[in-house]
């Protein structure tokens, strides 16, 4: 019975769109500590709201560490790979790599990978690549600086991360990305996007998606919100129409508030 219910729920997590709550751990925590947090989100498992997909992403080095964590109700991520499967590249983890230890998720395209290690929207679209010809679905991020938002050219920016980085996919390929849209002003800082704000973007994006991929594939793409999201605004922030969810940083190292932000997203 408890098998079928996990066929079931694992086949519905699949197939439709549904909400996702991604953490994002960043470079984060001691081994011990991240254990903690680990066993307490599994430890409540049973909260995770039906049709909700939680991904954790913890710092690579921990990722067969935390493998305890279970599917359906907790999936891994990696926060970042290389666009190269194998080779000479020190310090560097490949997508094949991830495949190989069954991890789904892979973040590409943070921010922050933008603006302190200066990936380009080329190079981030070979990681997209290498992420797809290896059975890891990515979660590329997009967003603007506050000068462009200020300078109303938030639209405009995020349409050109988009085209560089994914419009080169097929339709197919394209089903298997989850967007993060995360304006940069609001990583990190405690301002947050509001609710008209995210959502007006989130249908800019689903549009643009649709423009060049056709409805059908717009309409089942997610697309996930990050930048400060805490359990006071989460829920709100999920109810808009066109957020799938969100990607969330400094409020997923505590395990009680990333469980009330994963438990807003069923409303
Ligand atoms: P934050 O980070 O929730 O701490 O703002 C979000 C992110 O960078 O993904």
């Amino acid at each position: 019975m408890g098998f079928e219910i996990d066929y079931l729920r694992r086949k519905l997590l699949n197939t439709m769109r549904h909400k996702i709550v991604a953490g994002n751990w960043k470079m984060n925590k001691t081994l011990e500590e991240a254990m903690e947090i680990a066993i307490a989100l599994q430890e409540r498992k049973e909260d995770v709201p039906h049709g909700v997909k939680v991904i954790i992403a913890p710092p690579a080095l921990y990722l067969a560490n935390i493998e305890m964590m279970e599917e359906p109700f907790f999936y891994l991520s990696a926060q970042n790979c290389s666009h190269h499967d194998f080779g000479a590249f020190t310090g560097e983890i490949s997508a094949a790599m991830l495949d190989g230890m069954n991890i789904p998720f892979c973040i590409l395209g943070h921010s922050e990978r933008r603006q302190y290690f200066h990936e380009t929207d080329e190079l981030i679209a070979s990681k997209i690549d290498a992420c797809l010809r290896h059975n890891v679905q990515p979660i590329f991020c997009c967003g603007e600086v506050l000068e462009e938002r200020k300078d109303k050219k938030h639209f405009i920016t995020v349409l050109h991360q988009i085209e560089k980085a994914l419009f080169h996919l097929t339709a197919d390929q394209m089903e298997k990305v989850i967007v993060a849209y995360e304006p940069v002003w609001a990583i990190g800082t405690g301002v947050t996007a509001s609710n008209d704000e995210a959502q007006e973007m989130h249908a800019f994006i689903r549009k643009s998606i649709g423009d060049h991929f056709g409805k059908e594939v717009s309409d089942q793409i997610h697309i996930l919100y990050g930048g400060s999201v805490n359990p006071a605004n989460s829920e709100a922030l999920f109810a808009c129409p066109d957020v799938d969810g969100g990607l969330v940083g400094g409020a997923s190292l505590k395990a009680n508030d990333f469980m009330t932000i994963i438990k807003s997203a069923a409303h």
